[in-house]
């Protein structure tokens, strides 16, 4: 199983915090807008690197819920936990979405930002099962990839990834983030059926 990530230096991480993030401020905060949550929702933030947009979360989610922070390395994950230690409302998981106990139909909303792409072959299908599971029945799969031939999943594939999953496409547009564009695209759980 292979991935493509690479240990980040405490310099890279103190670079997302001071520069890189508060650049993609707007966008971060419009993504998280772009959700309607309500504040009571459970929220898992899948390859959640060092919890730029778990900060938003956190604070969006202020009315009982939560977002469980999903990371592979435990370098980024630790950055992100050092960076929420101010907010009660986050949990951190350590590990491939496939190899980490999920609780089943237990999310509202699974976010993947800027992450599918990363994830390799076979790590990819096994980790869209898993987060697919940990969905509850017409919870949404909120998915933004990259737009570019070298970058990003295309969009057949991504749908027939998700299809796969047991998750339908429910909408898809471009937004653009600071650096390039990129597709967001909401799935839903198959079963029950769901008005949008
Ligand atoms: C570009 S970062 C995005 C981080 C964060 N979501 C953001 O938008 O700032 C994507 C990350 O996904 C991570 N990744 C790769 N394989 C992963 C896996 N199997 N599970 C979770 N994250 C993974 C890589 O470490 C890569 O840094």
């Amino acid at each position: 199983m292979s991935n493509h990530y690479t240990e980040p230096s405490n310099l890279t991480l103190l670079g997302y915090r001071m520069f890189y993030d508060p650049l993609r401020a707007r966008y971060l905060r419009g993504l998280v807008a772009s959700l309607q949550l309500d504040g009571t929702e459970r929220v898992l933030d899948f390859g959640s690197g060092p919890g730029s947009e778990a900060t938003y979360l956190a604070r969006a989610l202020d009315r009982g819920g939560r977002v469980t922070c999903l990371y592979v390395s435990p370098i980024w994950l630790g950055g992100a936990r050092r960076r929420l230690r101010r907010f009660d409302n986050v949990d951190f998981l350590l590990g491939e979405a496939s190899a980490v106990a999920l609780p089943a139909a237990t999310f509202d909303v699974v976010l993947a930002h800027y992450v599918l792409h990363d994830v390799d072959g076979a790590a990819l299908t096994d980790s869209l099962g898993a987060l697919s599971n940990t969905l509850r029945p017409g919870g949404r799969f909120v998915v933004v990839e990259p737009i570019g031939a070298q970058h990003g999943l295309g969009a057949d594939e991504l749908g027939s990834l998700m299809d796969a999953a047991g998750l339908s496409e429910r909408s898809r547009e471009v937004v653009h983030p600071p650096f390039g564009s990129a597709t967001r695209a909401v799935y839903r759980t198959f079963w029950p059926p769901s008005s949008f």
